[in-house]
C-alpha cells in the first residue's frame, strides 16, 4: 500500500510563509520528467529548469546559446513529469540569452511560452535594467524570479564565472539592485557567487522577495544547487561550493532526500564551501 503524500502543492504562498518562519527552502535544477519526479519524491521544494541545460544536456561552452525553443522542450518534459506523479514542487522556468533583453513585449512573449509549457514563474538575470521588465511581466500576472552576482548569460562581460559584489562599490550596486528589483514585484532572487555576508544582510533586508543562493554562503532564504553537480556527474570543472551528495548515498534518491536534508537543517552549505 503506497503511503498518502502529505505534503500540499507550493504555491508563492507557502514559499512566502516558509520565508517568514525561517523554514529554509531547498531548489535544484531538472531538465527531464524522470528526474524531476525523483526530486519532488524526494521533498525538494522548487524546480529549475535551469538554462544550465546548454551545459548539462546540450554540450554548449556556456548558456549563451539556449534558445527559447529548448527551454520550452524542456519545461514541458519536467512539468509532464510532475503531473505523473502529482508533484507539488513550485516550477521555475530560466528565460535564455536573447528572450527577454530586447523590450518588455519579448519578454512577455517569451514568458508566455514558458508559462503554457507549465512553468509557475520565470527567471530572467540581471541589475537596474531588468526592473521595467519585471514591473511588466508582474503586472500581467507572470510571477518573477530575478538573478543577481554571478550572472552566466553574461559571462563574457564579466570576464569569467568569478565572484561577484566583492568591495563597497560593487556591493552597493548589488544592494541597489535586489531592492529595485524587489520593488518591481520579483517575488523571489537567485544570488549567485556572492560574499556569504552580503546575501546575508541582502536577505535580512528584503522582506518581500525570497532570496535563494548558490555559492553566496548559509544565510539566504533558500539553495539552489545544478542537479548534476550534487550528484557528481558534472562533465566539466566542480564548482568549490559544490557538495557531492552522492559520495555518502546509496543511490540517487537517497542523495536528493539527504541535500533536503541539509539545506532544511542548514549544515549545507557550510562555511567551507564558500570562503569568499
Ligand atoms: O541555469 C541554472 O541552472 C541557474 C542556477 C545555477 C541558479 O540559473
Amino acid at each position: 500500500m503506497s503511503v498518502p503524500d502529505e505534503r500540499k502543492p507550493l504555491t508563492l504562498p507557502r514559499l512566502s510563509d516558509m520565508q517568514r518562519r525561517g523554514e529554509k527552502i531547498s531548489m535544484l535544477t531538472a531538465y527531464d520528467a524522470t528526474f524531476a519526479a525523483m526530486a519532488d519524491a524526494a521533498g525538494v521544494d522548487c524546480l529549475l529548469v535551469g538554462d544550465s541545460l546548454g551545459m548539462v544536456c546540450q554540450g554548449l561552452p556556456s548558456t549563451v546559446g539556449v534558445v527559447l525553443e529548448t527551454m520550452r522542450y524542456h519545461t514541458e518534459s519536467v512539468s509532464r513529469g510532475l503531473d505523473r506523479v502529482q508533484g507539488k514542487a513550485w516550477l521555475i522556468a530560466d528565460l535564455p540569452f536573447g528572450s527577454y533583453q530586447e523590450s518588455r513585449e519579448q519578454a512577455l512573449t517569451s514568458a508566455t511560452v514558458l508559462m503554457q509549457a507549465g512553468a509557475h514563474m520565470v527567471k530572467l538575470e540581471g541589475g537596474g535594467w531588468t526592473t521595467d521588465t519585471v514591473r511588466f511581466l508582474v503586472e500581467r500576472g507572470i510571477p518573477v524570479c530575478a538573478h543577481l552576482g554571478l550572472t552566466p548569460q553574461t559571462v563574457h562581460a564579466l570576464g569569467g564565472y568569478r565572484v561577484q559584489g566583492k568591495g563597497s562599490e560593487a556591493a552597493g550596486l548589488l544592494r541597489r539592485d535586489a531592492l529595485a528589483l524587489q520593488d518591481a514585484g520579483a517575488a523571489m532572487l537567485v544570488l549567485e557567487m556572492v560574499p556569504a555576508a552580503l546575501a546575508a544582510d541582502l536577505t535580512g533586508e528584503l522582506d518581500r522577495c525570497i532570496t535563494i543562493g548558490i555559492g553566496a554562503g548559509r544565510g539566504t532564504d533558500g539553495q539552489v544547487l545544478v542537479l548534476h553537480d550534487m550528484l557528481g556527474i558534472n562533465l566539466g570543472r566542480m564548482p568549490k561550493f559544490v557538495r557531492n551528495f552522492m559520495a555518502d548515498a546509496p543511490g540517487i534518491a537517497p542523495a536528493l532526500a539527504s541535500y533536503v536534508r541539509a539545506v532544511k537543517d542548514g549544515s549545507f552549505p557550510d562555511d567551507q564551501l564558500h570562503a569568499w
